[in-house]
C-alpha cells in the first residue's frame, strides 16, 4: 500500500507567526528555466500556453515541490496573466520580459480598460488551483502583481530602467494615475479573492519595481491602493505576503499595511529590518546571485540568515528575488535540505 504522506503545514504556521519544528522554505521562480524538465515542456508550449492548460500548468507547479522538497508550491502564472482580459496586448519575450503593444498613456486609455471577471476571464487559473489542491501535500501560494509594478509595464510598454514615463504620469497627470491605480487595485482584489476561493491558501503580492519610488511618493501615489487591496482581502482568511525589490526604504510604509508577512530582498539584512520596526514574520533573503558561487559560501550565508531569522517565530526562508536560469538543480536541492536540517537541529536543541 502506498504510504500517505502527512500534510506539511510549516509554511502556513510561519505565516501566522507560529513556531514549528523546522523553517519552511520556498523560492520565487522555483518553477522555471533552471529546470531541464521545464525547458522540455517549453519546447512544446509557450508560457501563456502552459498557463492556459490546467494539466500542464499543474505539472509545472508541482515540479519544484517534487524535485526540491520545498514547503510550499506557488501557482505557475505571470503577473501579466490577467492583462489580456483587461484589453492589454501583452507578449512575454524571452530574456526581455513583458512587452505591450498598446501602452497606457492617457486618461482615455485607462477608461477603456476592462474590468476582470476571474470566472469568465481566467477560468484556467482557477481550474489549475483546484487540480493542485487535490495533489499537493504542502500549501499553495496564489499571487498577483501590485498596481505600481503592473502600471510600470503598461505605461512604459515593457521593462524599464528609470520608469520616467511612469513617474511623469504620476506627477503631471495625477488624476489619470489614481484612476489607473484604482482599476488595477480592483482587478487585484477580484483576482486574488477568486484564487483564494478556488483553493490558494496564502497570497503574495509582487511589487518588484516599487523600490524605484521614494517613501513620500509611495505614501501619496501607491500606499492608498495597497491599503485598499489588503483591507478588502482581510475577510478571506488567507495570509498575505508583501514583496518588493530594493524597497528597504519603504519598510516604514509597509509596516502600516494590513499584511501578514514582509518579504525582504538581499539588500536589507533581517536585523536591520527589525530595527526599522518590522515586527511581523519575515520572508527572505538569500542573494540569488550567490547560488552561482561555491557551496561553502552559500552555506555560510544561509546559516547567517537562518540564525538571524529564527530569533523571532514565523520565519520563512526564500531568496531575495527569483532563481536565475543558470543555477543548477542540485544546488537548489542541497540548499533546501540544508535549511531543513540546520533549522530542525537548532529548534530541537533550543527546546531541550
Ligand atoms: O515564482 C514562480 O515560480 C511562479 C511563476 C512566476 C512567473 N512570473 C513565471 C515566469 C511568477 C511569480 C512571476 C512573477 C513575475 N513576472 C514578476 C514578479 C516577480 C519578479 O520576478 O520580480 C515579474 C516582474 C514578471 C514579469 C516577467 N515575466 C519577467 C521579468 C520575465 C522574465 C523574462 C525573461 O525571460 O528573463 C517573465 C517571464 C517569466 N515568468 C518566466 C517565468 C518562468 C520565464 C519564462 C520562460 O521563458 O519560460
Amino acid at each position: 500500500m502506498e504510504e500517505l504522506k502527512q500534510y506539511n503545514d510549516a509554511f502556513l504556521k510561519a505565516c501566522r507567526g507560529e513556531e514549528h519544528d523546522h523553517v519552511p522554505v520556498w523560492y520565487m521562480r522555483q518553477a522555471g528555466r533552471y529546470q531541464p524538465e521545464y525547458m522540455k515542456i517549453r519546447e512544446k508550449y509557450s508560457l501563456f500556453e502552459i498557463t492556459h492548460n490546467p494539466e500542464v500548468c499543474a505539472e509545472v507547479t508541482l515540479l519544484p515541490v517534487q524535485q526540491l522538497g520545498v514547503d510550499a508550491a506557488i501557482l505557475f502564472a505571470d503577473i501579466m496573466t490577467p492583462m489580456p482580459a483587461m484589453g492589454i496586448d501583452v507578449e512575454i519575450k524571452s530574456s526581455i520580459g513583458p512587452v505591450i503593444s498598446n501602452p497606457i498613456r492617457t486618461i482615455e486609455d485607462v477608461q477603456n480598460m476592462q474590468q476582470l471577471d476571474p470566472q469568465k476571464d481566467v477560468p484556467y487559473i482557477l481550474e489549475t488551483i483546484k487540480l493542485l489542491r487535490q495533489q499537493l501535500n504542502v500549501p499553495l501560494i496564489g499571487f498577483a502583481g501590485a498596481p505600481y509594478t503592473l502600471a510600470s509595464y503598461l505605461i512604459e510598454g515593457g521593462p524599464s530602467r528609470n520608469y520616467y514615463r511612469t513617474k511623469a504620469m504620476m506627477h503631471s497627470q495625477p488624476e489619470t494615475w489614481h484612476l489607473l491605480m484604482d482599476r488595477l487595485g480592483d482587478m487585484t482584489i477580484e483576482y486574488l479573492r477568486a484564487q483564494i476561493q478556488a483553493g490558494a491558501q496564502v497570497v503574495q503580492i509582487f511589487d518588484s519595481w516599487v523600490g524605484s519610488l521614494n517613501a513620500k511618493d509611495y505614501a501619496t501615489f501607491v500606499a492608498p491602493v495597497m491599503n485598499k487591496i489588503f483591507t478588502a482581502l482581510e475577510k478571506e482568511n488567507a495570509p498575505k505576503i508583501m514583496f518588493g525589490v530594493g524597497a528597504g526604504h519603504l519598510l516604514q510604509e509597509w509596516n502600516r499595511l494590513p499584511v501578514d508577512v514582509i518579504g525582504l530582498d538581499w539588500r536589507m539584512p533581517i536585523p536591520m529590518a527589525r530595527q526599522h520596526g518590522v515586527k511581523k514574520p519575515v520572508q527572505g533573503n538569500l542573494d540569488p546571485g550567490l547560488l552561482l558561487s561555491s557551496w561553502s559560501a552559500i552555506e555560510e550565508k544561509t546559516k547567517e540568515i537562518l540564525d538571524e531569522g529564527m530569533k523571532t517565530p514565523g520565519f520563512i526562508f526564500n531568496l531575495g528575488h527569483g532563481v536565475y536560469p543558470q543555477v543548477k538543480v542540485e544546488t537548489m536541492q542541497r540548499l533546501t535540505a540544508f535549511i531543513h536540517e540546520y533549522s530542525r537541529e537548532k529548534m530541537a536543541s533550543a527546546s531541550l
